[in-house]
């Protein structure tokens, strides 16, 4: 028991607004639309260095900050890497460690499952995009008075809000790859980010390439992967 938390004043609560009310056909319709959209995204590798106006990605992230987060501390950390110079230590970092990951690291398994994807450890689409987009999540935070606050389930939160933000970077036109160079700690050193922060994902976005193409893979049908009851 913790008697302390007795009689704590309830939550303060809101009506509820910007639900759309729709009926079943436009809820039809609508679910949709924005399948048939989301079925166009694909992983992007080859990158053209047309520029993306900063206010485009900051209305992205405006989204992405819009994702749950377990006890609403939404315990991520974007940082958009658009100078060129960084850009190019972040590509250096990455190389080193996917050479050493492609030549050794990796199981012969994990190679395997990798071959459809064509990848390697060469990386110039993180010099070449106009944005690279590094997520990280917080283990903790640090409350008013200076100490550690406990987070909840920051993985899960930091990949929902990760999701957003893929999702609003496909429906303002620009292609991304989710990248995870293995393991990603020269993050931290180079965007200059606290210890307890630890880094999810690399995300780039920009627009194709003229001509780009991408692996010729299926995925899963949805039956292989859903269940109702
Ligand atoms: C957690 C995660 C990590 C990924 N890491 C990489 C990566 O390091 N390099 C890469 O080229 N693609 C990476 N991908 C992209 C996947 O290979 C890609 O999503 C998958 O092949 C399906 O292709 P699609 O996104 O075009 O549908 C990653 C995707 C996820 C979700």
């Amino acid at each position: 028991m913790h008697d302390d938390l007795i009689g704590l004043a309830p939550a303060a609560t809101e009506p509820l607004t910007g639900y759309s009310d729709l009926d079943d056909v436009a809820m039809s319709g609508a679910a949709e639309t924005f399948r048939a959209a989301m079925a166009t995204r694909r992983t992007v590798r080859d990158f053209s260095d047309r520029a993306v106006p900063r206010a485009v990605i900051e209305t992205c992230l405006a989204a992405a900050h819009r994702a749950p987060s377990g006890a609403n501390q939404q315990p991520w950390h974007f940082a958009m890497v658009g100078d060129g110079a960084i850009k190019k230590r972040i590509r250096v970092a990455a190389e080193e460690e996917e050479q050493v990951f492609y030549r050794e690291r990796a199981p012969r398994e994990w190679l395997q499952a990798l071959a459809p994807l064509g990848t390697d450890w060469r990386k110039p689409f993180l010099e070449t995009a106009p944005w690279l987009i590094a997520v990280f999540g917080a283990r903790h935070g640090i409350g008013p008075d200076g100490k550690r606050q406990k987070h909840y389930y920051v993985p899960e939160s930091v990949c929902l809000a990760s999701g957003f933000l893929l999702c609003a970077l496909h429906h303002a036109g620009l292609a991304t790859l989710t990248h995870t160079p293995s393991p990603m700690g020269f993050l931290n050193d180079i965007l200059e980010r606290p210890e307890n922060e630890k880094p999810y994902l690399l995300i780039v976005a920009g627009h194709p390439a003229s001509g780009c193409q991408v692996p010729a893979i299926k995925h899963k049908p949805l039956d292989a992967v859903t269940s109702w009851f």
